[in-house]
């Protein structure tokens, strides 16, 4: 039996709204249905353009489908008029979306007492003043779930409160924070062509449809961006330093030209290649943070003893060096990308609450 038909009769202690029902989103509808969200009534789910909302509970296997045949355009207030009509105590907007326009929400849901539990990175990733109005919002009281903006399921940013709860401060960081460039450079050996790695890498799932969102660094700053700002550092989003891996003649072309003219990345990257094998070293696309606060992304020449060298698949890797993880860091490493772990991870910050 469904989990929400059990819990519909009386008012549920949580109930909860659903943007986004992509691939992470889907990938929740079917943890919702499952035993471990018996607690959680779903009061309304939208996609980008349609929306529908049932504040005594709707099945979440049947919402893709619903939507598909539902009229109800985009209205947050629908939504939110179904978390109160749900008599819930615990009201949650789950955003499953990569829409910067709901992000910049976040904060004024927060503020006016929902819970929001994200994988979306745009305002924690985002510009600092974002980053701000999220911290004066949840200091009233609701609480932002953010363990899926970064390493997917990883406990990076849970590890880090609660080292920072202990009074442990992060010095550095350093790490492969992007599951497709993980793969990418765990595979690039020079042997074949980049550009062939890219597509295969698109065709399995790996990047997203257009790679440059992958290439251009700015999702492993957004997530860099976030970890430094739990830790403390006041960073702005314009304080990082992005190398893209795309070629600037490409960066403004349409999806189907970057593919067709995809090749242009092989020369230069062979280049990289061959410079950092004559070294013994092999390179990595990395986040790294130093303890004035400095922060860069891209791609760096390591040795074989480097943890980075030793990464295999999508892994993620974060290696944290605080005041008392000093001698060596504290790493954390595993699959940092994927729908299913992705959304355990939203669903654990639901459950959490
Ligand atoms: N995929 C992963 O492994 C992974 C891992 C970690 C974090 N994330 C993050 O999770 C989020 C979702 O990723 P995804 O892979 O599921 O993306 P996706 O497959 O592209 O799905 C995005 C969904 O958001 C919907 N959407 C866009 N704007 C919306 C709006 N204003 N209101 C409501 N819904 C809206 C889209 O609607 P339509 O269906 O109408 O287009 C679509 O259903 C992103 O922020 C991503 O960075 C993903």
């Amino acid at each position: 039996m469904n989990a929400l038909a059990t819990d519909a009769v009386s008012p549920p202690r949580t109930a909860a709204v659903l943007l986004g029902t992509g691939v992470v989103g889907r990938a929740l509808l079917a943890l919702l249905s499952t035993g471990a969200a018996r607690d959680i009534r779903l009061v309304g789910a939208a996609n980008s353009k349609r929306q529908h909302a049932q504040p005594d509970g709707l099945t979440p296997v049947d919402v893709v489908q619903r939507l598909a045949a539902h009229r109800d355009g985009r209205d947050n207030a629908a939504l939110l008029a179904a978390l109160d009509d749900s008599g819930a105590s615990c009201k949650v907007v789950v955003d499953a979306t990569a829409c910067a326009k709901e992000a910049g929400r976040h904060a004024e849901w927060l503020a006016a007492g929902y819970h929001v539990v994200t994988a979306n990175k745009a305002l924690a990733g985002g510009q600092l003043s974002g980053w701000r109005a999220l911290q004066a919002a949840s200091a009233r009281g609701a609480v932002y779930g953010d363990a899926a903006t970064v390493g997917a399921g990883l406990p990076v940013l849970s590890t880090l409160r609660r080292l920072r709860r202990c009074g442990d401060s992060l010095l550095t960081l350093e790490g492969v924070f992007s599951g497709s460039l993980s793969w990418l450079f765990n595979q690039y050996d020079g042997s074949r062509p980049f550009s062939e790695l890219l597509l295969d890498a698109r065709r399995l799932g790996f990047t997203e449809p257009d790679p440059r969102s992958d290439l251009s660094g700015e999702d492993v700053a957004r997530k860099l961006l976030i970890i430094a700002r739990n830790a403390g550092f006041a960073l702005g989003s314009d304080e990082v330093e992005i190398e893209s891996l795309v070629p600037e003649a490409l960066r403004d072309v349409d999806t189907a030209t970057f593919l067709d003219r995809v090749k242009a990345l092989d020369a230069p990257l062979h280049a990289r290649h061959e410079a950092a094998r004559a070294k013994g070293k092999v390179l990595r696309y990395l986040a790294r943070l130093n303890q004035r606060g400095r922060a860069r992304v891209g791609l760096v020449e390591v040795d074989a003893s480097h943890p980075a060298s030793r990464l295999s698949g999508t892994d993620n890797q974060f290696a944290l060096t605080t005041t008392r993880y000093h001698a060596t860091p504290l790493v954390i490493q595993g699959p940092g990308a994927g729908p299913e772990i992705t959304a355990q991870a939203l669903l654990g910050d639901v459950l959490s609450l």
